[in-house]
């Protein structure tokens, strides 16, 4: 599967966004380890903190089917812009896909792509049940 292709898919799956509130449609596509591809559009709420960004909505529904690790992540909005993630979904991507390539993509399907590290520097990250920070 090619970049352009995940690109592609999320522009697709951008159609499906639920953005009355914003205007703002967004789309997302990762890519497992497994080869198989998910999809996620932004979906909000009236209660505005409800409201799910595409790319957690994608990673999720990955983590949901039992996928483990990933090597891409795309997406892209109606913007003439590349869209970038927000600083939620940088810090869910370097929970679970912090080897993954980044692809942003603008309404065109033109994509700038980042390491997912170098998106999300000196993440927050802490050995589980102890004091200690993780630095890398
Ligand atoms: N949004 C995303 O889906 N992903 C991002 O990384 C940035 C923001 C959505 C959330 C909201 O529905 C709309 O874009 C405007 O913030």
């Amino acid at each position: 599967m090619d970049e352009k292709n995940l690109v592609d898919k999320a522009l697709q799956a951008r159609e499906n966004a639920y953005a009355p509130y914003s205007g703002f449609r967004v789309g997302a596509c990762v890519r497992a380890e497994s080869g198989k591809t998910y999809t996620g559009c932004n979906i909000e709420n009236t209660a505005f903190s409800a409201t799910c960004c595409a790319e957690r909505v994608a990673v999720y529904s990955a983590l949901a089917a039992g996928e483990k690790s990933f090597t891409h992540v795309a997406i892209a909005s109606d913007s003439a812009e590349p869209t970038f993630p927000c600083g939620t979904c940088r810090q869910v991507i370097m929970e679970f896909a912090p080897d993954a390539c980044v692809l942003c993509a603008n309404r065109e399907g033109e994509f700038v792509s980042y390491p997912a590290k170098q998106l999300l520097p000196h993440t927050f990250m802490y050995k589980a049940g102890t004091k200690e920070n993780i630095h890398e």
